[in-house]
């Protein structure tokens, strides 16, 4: 893969302090354990563009009101959605269950995460791989890993804008020389995982 045709954008809640203060995101607590994950990853992080949904700091960290306001919430998608616009990334990694609201109206993360899926809100039709948040991973350690292996899918998908629906092929009530020739299939693949 050419490096150069990698476009990757990671999408977190909102600036802290920290943030504030450089006007940068993820440069606070939440970015030193992102550096953590994108180095055990490979991936170099002044490739990316990292942006967040909410522009501004919340009282005690707490976005749920801004989330409940409709028009507050539309001029932050927009102003997103600009950003986005500009750096055209070919896949959106959407950090934790504020980013996921953004991309496609909720849902929760720990059941979509590590899936490529289609946004619908901001940036509607962009190929989004949700993971959970650096900050939930300070606290849940052992997810460490398995942000690591989404942000590395999210790396191969960063190489290409469409979405690639993996091709299947269904096998109902087959017969006994179907069988056969699939047991023999499967002797003869490279790779083989059951579920
Ligand atoms: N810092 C950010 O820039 N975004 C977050 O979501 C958290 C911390």
């Amino acid at each position: 893969v050419d490096p150069g045709s990698q476009r990757l954008a990671i999408i977190g809640e909102a600036p802290g302090m920290e943030e504030l203060r450089d006007d940068k995101p993820f440069v606070g607590p939440s970015g030193r354990i992102l550096n953590g994950l994108l180095r055990t990853a490979g991936i170099e992080r002044d490739m990316l563009f990292l942006g967040n949904i909410f522009p501004a700091k919340a009282r005690d960290n707490d976005v749920t009101p801004w989330m409940k306001d409709a028009e507050l919430s539309e001029k932050a998608f927009a102003r997103l959605n600009a950003d986005l616009e500009k750096f055209q990334p070919h896949i959106i990694v959407p950090m934790g269950d504020t980013a996921l609201w953004g991309f496609l109206g909720g849902g929760s993360i720990s059941a979509v995460r590590g899936n490529v899926a289609e946004a619908t809100r901001i940036r509607p039709g962009a190929k989004i791989l949700p993971t959970f948040h650096p900050q939930y991973v300070q606290k849940q350690w052992k997810d460490y890993v398995v942000v690591v292996g989404d942000l590395q899918k999210a790396w191969r998908q960063a190489a290409f804008p469409e979405i690639r629906w993996p091709k299947r092929e269904l096998m109902v009530e087959p017969t006994f020389n179907e069988v056969l020739w699939w047991i023999d299939r499967c002797h003869k693949a490279d790779l083989l995982s059951v579920d």
